[in-house]
């Protein structure tokens, strides 16, 4: 396995301690070795004490020592320039020594955890030193880290330069949200359950809620972050790719073009925003300073090392999408995301049309409607399921109480550390794209963004910062469902509410 960008954020926080759990449950190929190759001056053994220091604190607390240093012993480290093809021959002749050393049979994993404007570079660098070719029986890959472009002009250009050098069954695009346990699981828990599938169409569901919260602001990651905001960081990425599964067709096989087909079909479906629903259907905001939850004071936004000090950078974004298709039409689904917000959140909440009144009118409900039922897939912090069902008060009054049908992973399955990359590695070794982004999917999604990121850029925001930190985003994104009579589900830690109207 090549890591391009080896002594990078992702490669220490997320690359390194896939591989250790994937080694841990001895699901690396026997003979195995990765080399990491960036511009920093490092020796295999400077590289191996960095990610001795620096790699390692990111493992679960109870981490096998020698598990560690077994998977330390197959890392070493080339000195590269990214645009050099002095690079690459010195790429392809270390790959080659590795090779005869490991009794590696030429397989080669590259992966580009690299900043993107190398991606198209690397790659062509990667075949002109001849190392794409599949012959005798091995086989070359390329793993692409998100962001893939930065609109669809770009993400086109990147795929006609990836696809000119590699083939698609090549190229696995990445998305660490597929490789969550919990959303694969969405795919069980709608196709493997009998109960699920007959209600889950606009007859019986009233809208989506699609949460990805965080309390973290933008870390030391500005230099990205600036450039890039919280629609294109999460939303045609990590936000549709949750959608996609949510509210795709049954795919007629678990092969994955069978599965990518129903994505890119339902993908297909969302009507994309006129600008003058993009005024209307979507909500940005930047954080300002306040206190979170446990009572930290945090900095603003356009505070943070290396933000500018007017910047127009959103860090949370709300929309709603409306797919046109014969089970969704009418069924709004609505998409949140944001740093700095009062907790760390990922989840999808499913809410049923309400039930007829009829039997409770006269009763204690007079005016008031019977709450609706209520499913929440939770991805993070504690996965699980749960359906909010009304039951009755134990007394002589009829009075009705919501409670909760709650499932929780842990309880069956205990809680396995991982970082989410291990699936993906795994999948990418065994050749299975399932849980990868086709092209079209690619371009499919920032099509979607196109009319949004339009409209934002010709017309900057005015008020930005327009919330505190520790805060669920602007008062606009209320008015978003409100606007709609509905309201979002907001989560503590102390437990989840709905957004009532006057708060
Ligand atoms: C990344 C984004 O892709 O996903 C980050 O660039 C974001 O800004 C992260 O924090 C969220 O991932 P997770 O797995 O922590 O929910």
């Amino acid at each position: 396995m090549v890591i391009f960008g080896a002594a990078g954020d992702l490669a220490k926080r997320k690359l390194f301690p896939a591989l250790y759990y994937l080694s841990a449950l001895n699901q690396l190929p026997e003979h195995f070795a990765i080399l990491g190759v960036s511009r920093e001056d490092f020796s295999t053994e400077s590289y191996r004490e960095l990610m001795n220091t620096e790699s390692r604190v990111h493992l679960d607390a109870d981490y096998s020592e020698d598990v560690w240093k077994r998977l330390i012993k197959c890392s070493y480290y080339l000195q590269g320039d990214f645009r050099d093809p002095a690079a690459y021959q010195a790429l392809a002749e270390k790959l080659c020594k590795l090779d005869d050393q490991h009794k590696i049979p030429g397989n080669y994993l590259f992966y580009m955890a690299t900043p993107p404007a190398f991606f198209g570079d690397i790659a062509e660098q990667i075949a002109a030193a001849g190392l794409t070719t599949e012959q005798d029986g091995h086989w070359r890959r390329l793993v692409i880290e998100k962001p893939f472009g930065r609109d669809l002009q770009s993400a086109r250009d990147l795929n006609r330069r990836l696809l000119n050098v590699f083939d698609e069954h090549q190229l696995y695009r990445i998305d660490h949200y597929l490789g969550k346990e919990t959303v694969q699981n969405f795919l069980a828990f709608r196709f493997a359950n009998g109960v699920i599938e007959p209600i889950w169409n606009r007859r019986y569901i009233d809208h989506v809620q699609i949460t990805v919260a965080e309390p973290l602001g933008v870390e030391n990651r500005a230099s990205y972050y600036e450039g890039t905001g919280a629609l294109r960081d999460m939303v045609p990425n990590h936000l549709l790719a949750v959608l996609a599964i949510i509210a795709m067709e049954p795919p007629i096989s678990f092969n994955a073009d069978e599965i990518r087909d129903e994505q890119a079909k339902v993908l297909r479906a969302i009507q994309p925003l006129t600008p003058e629903e993009v005024l209307i259907h979507t909500v940005r905001g930047q954080y300002g300073s306040g206190v979170m939850g446990d009572g930290t004071h945090v900095a603003a936004y356009r505070q943070e090392a290396g933000v500018a000090k007017d910047s127009q950078t959103e860090t949370f974004v709300a929309l709603s999408l409306m797919i046109d298709s014969w089970r969704w039409a009418g069924v709004p689904f609505y998409l949140r995301t944001g740093k700095r917000l009062p907790g760390r959140f990922t989840e999808i909440m499913i809410q049923y049309k309400h039930a007829p009144n009829a039997a409770f009118k006269r009763s204690i409900l007079k005016e008031k409607r019977v709450e609706p039922n209520v499913m929440v897939l939770r991805i993070q912090p504690s996965e699980g399921i749960s359906l909010g069902i009304n039951a009755k008060v134990p007394g002589q009054a009829l009075q009705l109480s919501p409670v909760e049908m709650n499932f929780s992973y842990d309880d069956y399955f205990g809680n396995e550390p991982s970082t989410g990359y291990e699936t993906l590695i795994y999948d990418c070794m065994q050749g299975d794209p399932t849980l990868f982004k086709r092209a079209d999917i690619i371009e499919i999604a920032w099509q979607l963004m196109e009319p949004i990121l339009d409209i934002w850029s010709a017309l900057p925001p005015r008020d930005f910062p327009n919330y505190a930190a520790g805060e669920w985003g602007p008062s606009e994104a209320d008015d978003l469902l409100q606007r709609d009579g509905r309201s979002w589900r907001i989560c503590t830690p102390g437990g989840c509410v709905r957004r009532t109207n006057n708060e």
